[in-house]
């Protein structure tokens, strides 16, 4: 993967979502220790370390690029607040030690990183990912991401014109991105454009990203790992639907992204 060019812009622009990444909340229980996978700088963990629905949990954040880290840590609250660690086995080691506590509810998030991790590994490598995840006995893991499920209606009315006229350098970038038999004549593909084209200042790393890397097949996955299924809710984003319409004049009627929530299954 592409090194991140511009953390300021790429963090800055993670924080528009922040009251849809926080879906969560209202559809757990009380949480004792929750992990944030991917956290980047760190800016979920505080805003719900400032609402604070739970009282005091543990919160911990981890991401694989140790710039973030530095910026989480950088950001640190004064008197308490999250902790952050950059090394995946530190991470999960320590969400197992709180998962087994058995009178402690521990969970696991993974907003907007599944589609990364599916990008840069085999398939293979991420049924390890989830083994992994399942030994730590956590007992909810909740997802947000991008997702295309191609198993739903989808608009026959094509975007690759209105897209070329306002964007033909971005979108001539993103054509040879493509692999052959992929066109930004198919929905999926123009949908993709139209979800990436704002992240000019990381358009290289953006350029590499598959969006809808992650597969219609991951809810039974988690499923098959030892978890039920409590919500798997793909949606549109109104916001990012709003400024699709303002910048191209097209209306994304689809879903685009998806809210999950998986918890252990009681054995
Ligand atoms: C799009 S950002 C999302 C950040 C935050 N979770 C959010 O929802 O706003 C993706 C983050 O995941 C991190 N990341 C990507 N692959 C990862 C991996 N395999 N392990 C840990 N972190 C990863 C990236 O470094 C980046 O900070």
């Amino acid at each position: 993967m592409a090194p991140i060019q511009n953390h300021d812009t790429y963090c800055g622009a993670m924080q528009g979502s922040l009251a849809q990444k926080l879906f969560f909340v209202e559809h757990l229980p009380k949480l004792d220790y929750l992990l944030d996978y991917g956290c980047a700088d760190g800016h979920l963990l505080r805003a719900l370390y400032r609402n604070n629905p739970w009282g005091n949990p543990v919160l911990v954040g981890f991401d694989q690029d140790e710039q973030m880290i530095e910026r989480a840590e950088a950001a640190a609250l004064v008197g308490g607040g999250p902790l952050f660690v950059s090394n995946e086995a530190h991470a999960l080691s320590n969400l197992t030690l709180a998962s087994k506590k058995g009178a402690l509810t521990s969970a696991v998030l993974l907003s907007s990183v599944l589609h990364e991790m599916y990008s840069q590994s085999a398939d293979w490598k991420m049924t390890g990912f989830w083994k992994r995840l399942a030994a730590t006995s956590v007992e909810y893991i909740i997802i947000r991401d991008m997702f295309w499920d191609e198993r739903e209606a989808k608009p026959r009315r094509q975007f690759a014109p209105a897209i070329e006229r306002n964007y033909p350098k971005e979108a001539a970038d993103f054509d040879l991105m493509l692999s052959c038999g992929q066109s930004i004549d198919q929905a999926k593909y123009a949908t993709e454009f139209l979800l990436k084209y704002p992240y000019q200042e990381n358009w290289n790393r953006e350029l590499l990203e598959d969006y809808f890397s992650i597969p219609v097949s991951l809810p039974a996955r988690i499923q098959d790992a030892g978890y039920e299924l409590v919500m798997w809710k793909p949606h549109c984003v109104p916001f990012i639907q709003e400024r699709i319409k303002r910048d191209v004049g097209v209306e994304l009627s689809y879903p685009t992204h998806v809210h999950g929530i998986f918890k252990r299954r009681i054995v």
